[in-house]
């Protein structure tokens, strides 16, 4: 079910009604419910075969909350950088279900790594295992490791979150996989576990997927002819989310499960996976007052609390979300089109273009849907805008996961040098 619904008119987090809980924080602020979290969570381990590894791709949200509310409930978690790892571990995510990927790992990051005892790294080209091995060897350890093969299918999916195709710095090109496990066999920090593919996010078809992994299969049976032990397989994140009601929805994870189950079978291999905006994406919103509502020429401009900086999605890749007012409005009332944007100077500071809407005025609260991925994770405080809180919900109860920032702690970001102070 959905987690956020109008309750007496008035739209809830579960137990909790938006509106009272802005006149506690203020606007703008994030709200995640920990029920959807668990459900998304629930659904994606039901319809994987039994015995897989999820690993939350955290950079989706890395809210501590929220990586404790999954590690409560069992989840690995998909890294990509040394915070991300030192956030996974802080939340409680045992390392042994902890997967590292990304092009540009450092030293210092897989040492870290390495001392914790992760699961595995999925290494994107040769000089990053040659760096691994080293690393490796100096600590007297071996790296468990995946090479991320970049399958060349196109995700269909927008043009800045596509990474399975030649074009893109992601993974090692199918051409040069087979000689890079050769050389990798070699090297004796190295330990060969598994295959890794990742094609993209907000993927909305199945039939990328079956592509990438059946090419994927037919490697895998290449490497073990070569002598590799392959083990694992890592099938990477990406299952797309419905942001607006469509007759075309993402495909359900049961049948992604059972796809992969068809495609995988016999291979013996145990499977990962690394979803993010299907665990988050719908457990959070971003509500957001409205300032202004101002008459334009052409439009009309609901002039709103929350910008870019709060949640560029919109700005950055076109996405579209959804947008509703806190207070429900009533059946039959009128829906007059709005350009929703924030107070950030830039025209891309744009929510959503002649929007219908119910009628809405200064100091009114409206809800952004879907924003609970790639929402607060992407924030910055451009325009000298403080950093909007997270607040996590549970049944009736609610706390706050990341204080808003004040103007004395953007102010305190910066230092004065020496010929300036006097
Ligand atoms: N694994 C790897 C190696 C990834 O690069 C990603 C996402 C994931 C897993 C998780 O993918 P998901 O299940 O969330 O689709 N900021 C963009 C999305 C960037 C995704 C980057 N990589 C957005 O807001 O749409």
């Amino acid at each position: 079910m959905n987690h956020f619904q109008y309750k007496d008119g008035v739209l809830c987090a579960e137990g909790v009604r938006l509106d009272l809980l802005a006149e506690k924080v203020g606007t703008p602020f994030y709200c995640y419910s920990t029920a959807t979290f668990a459900r998304h969570y629930k659904v994606f381990v039901e319809a994987v075969p039994t015995g897989s590894l999820v690993a939350y791709a955290i950079k989706a949200n890395d809210n501590l909350a929220v990586l404790k509310t999954l590690a409560q409930l069992g989840a690995g978690a998909d890294v990509v950088s040394g915070g991300e790892l030192a956030k996974a571990l802080a939340a409680g995510i045992p390392a042994g279900k902890i997967v590292f990927s990304g092009v540009g790992k450092t030293k210092d990051e897989m040492r870290s790594a390495l001392e914790a005892g992760i699961y595995q790294f999925n290494v994107e080209s040769e000089p990053e295992l040659a760096a691994l091995d080293e690393v490796a060897r100096s600590l007297g350890k071996r790296a468990p490791v995946t090479l991320r093969v970049n399958p060349d299918v196109d995700a269909k999916t927008h043009a800045k979150i596509t990474t399975g195709t030649a074009e893109t710095k992601f993974g090692i090109p199918f051409s040069r996989a087979r000689e890079a496990y050769a050389h990798a066999a070699r090297m004796a920090g190295i330990e060969i576990v598994g295959v890794d593919v990742h094609i993209g996010s907000q993927i909305t078809e199945l039939e990328p997927f079956e592509t990438a992994f059946t090419r994927v299969r037919e490697f895998v049976g290449t490497l073990r002819g070569d002598g590799h032990n392959i083990t694992r397989l890592d099938l990477g994140g990406g299952l797309g989310v419905p942001y607006e009601n469509s007759n075309m929805p993402p495909p359900d994870p049961s049948v992604y499960g059972a796809m992969v189950a068809r495609v995988t079978k016999d291979l013996g291999c145990t499977l990962s996976f690394e979803p993010g905006r299907l665990i988050a994406a719908n457990a959070g919103v971003l509500v957001s007052k409205v300032i202004y509502v101002k008459k334009g020429e052409a439009k009309d401009f609901l002039i709103i609390d929350a910008g870019m900086n709060d949640l560029i999605r919109p700005a950055m890749y076109e996405a579209h979300h959804e947008i509703v007012a806190v207070t429900e409005p009533k059946v039959g009332s009128p829906r007059p089109r709005y350009d929703v944007v924030g107070p950030v100077c830039e025209t891309s500071d744009l929510f959503a273009s002649s929007r219908p809407l119910p009628e809405l005025k200064s100091g009114d609260l409206v809800a952004i849907l879907s924003a609970g991925a790639y929402g607060a994770v992407m924030a910055g405080d451009y325009n000298a805008r403080p950093r909007v809180p997270e607040v996590l919900v549970h049944g009736e109860q609610w706390g706050i996961v990341r204080p808003r920032e004040t103007y004395a702690d953007l102010i305190a970001k910066d230092r004065i040098p020496d010929w300036l102070s006097s």
